[in-house]
């Protein structure tokens, strides 16, 4: 009941033109083969039509009877037609330029097969150089940064390198905090969590980086949280500038790889439970350095030193 039906047997175009060629062929030949037939026929009619009916006995062109020459004129026409059959139909006939156009699509399909490689091969070539100058690039910009990348130490210690008490400062040096404030506006500070907690709210126009070991520490938004100096800097790696803003624990770390120290030096000793390192002198050069006089606003002489790595 549900048994499988016959395969209806399909003929493509293709089948279909080489049949409907073949036919002609066959019809060509068939001709050729009815004239050939009609051609003997017709010769033994013609000579028997002189010689034996008398038709035109008189007429002869240069002593030879006339229907020689419709004969030889029948045969050419014969030739020609086989010549049409076997070689002009044969060679340059449908099948012929097929073939010949299947030759030709051979060949174009070789060449496109050939430039599709060579396509393939120079975009893997491309896609490699292009990796290559990616990664190349990359590298040179890691290394400008780098190298342009200018990590700063901003502190302002005493004499004694006193830095603070009680997570406070020490003193208040107005013009040591408008110089802090112009120095590092715009910049990523980077802090250790215990400065961080000792400014009342986070510093208007800066990028506040805070190093803390506390996983679950919460900062307000905005405030990038890290857990080592490493990921401080890297995350402060878009700016040309980051500042180390304290306090001892970050600076004591942050000396071995610094570029420059600002110092405000207080040119006074102080109690205090928080130090800044010593600096090497053999490590480190003053570049500038500038005086300040204590006055109504200054409770205390102070320097603006400048120091950068040898
Ligand atoms: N005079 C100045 O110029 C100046 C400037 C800044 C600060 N200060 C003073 O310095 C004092 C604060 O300094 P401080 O040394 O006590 O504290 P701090 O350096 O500000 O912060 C220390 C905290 O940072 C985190 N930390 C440190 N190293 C770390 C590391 N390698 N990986 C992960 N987290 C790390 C820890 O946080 P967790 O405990 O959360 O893990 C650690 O308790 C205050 O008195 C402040 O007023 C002075």
């Amino acid at each position: 009941m549900f048994g499988k039906k016959k395969p209806i047997p399909q003929i493509d175009k293709d089948q279909l033109e080489l049949i409907e060629n073949a036919q002609k062929r066959i019809k060509q030949k068939k001709r050729l083969y009815v004239h050939f037939v009609i051609f003997l026929i017709g010769a033994i009619f013609l000579i028997a039509a002189n010689t034996v009916l008398g038709i035109g006995k008189d007429f002869q062109i240069f002593n030879i009877d006339w229907f020689v020459f419709a004969i030889l004129l029948w045969l050419f026409f014969f030739v020609y037609h086989l010549f049409n059959v076997f070689v002009t139909h044969k060679f340059m006939g449908k099948a012929w330029e097929k073939a010949q156009l299947e030759k030709l699509v051979a060949k174009q399909q070789d060449r496109i097969e050939s430039l599709k490689a060579e396509f393939i091969k120079e975009e893997k070539l491309i896609a490699q150089s292009e990796v290559f100058n990616e990664s190349a690039t990359q590298s040179e910009t890691s290394i400008t940064k780098t190298k342009k990348s200018e990590l700063t130490i901003i502190v302002a210690a005493a004499e004694n390198d006193a830095i603070g008490l009680g997570n406070k400062l020490i003193w208040h040096l107005s013009d040591d905090l408008k110089r802090f404030k112009a120095l590092t506006n715009g910049h990523h500070i980077i802090m250790g969590r215990k400065t961080f907690e000792s400014f009342p709210k986070p510093l208007p126009n800066r990028t506040h980086v805070v190093i803390t070991r506390q996983k679950d520490y919460q900062a307000p938004s905005g405030v990038i949280l890290v857990h080592s100096l490493e990921d401080a800097i890297d995350a402060s790696k878009s700016d040309a500038q980051p500042f180390i803003i304290g306090g001892g624990q970050i600076y004591k770390q942050a000396m071995a790889i610094a570029d420059k120290i600002e110092l405000t030096r207080v040119h006074h000793n102080f109690d205090a439970d928080t130090y800044f390192p010593k600096i090497d002198t053999s490590v480190w050069k003053e570049t500038a350095n500038v005086f300040n006089k204590k006055d109504a606003d200054h409770d205390y002489e102070f320097s603006f030193l400048t120091y950068e790595r040898k």
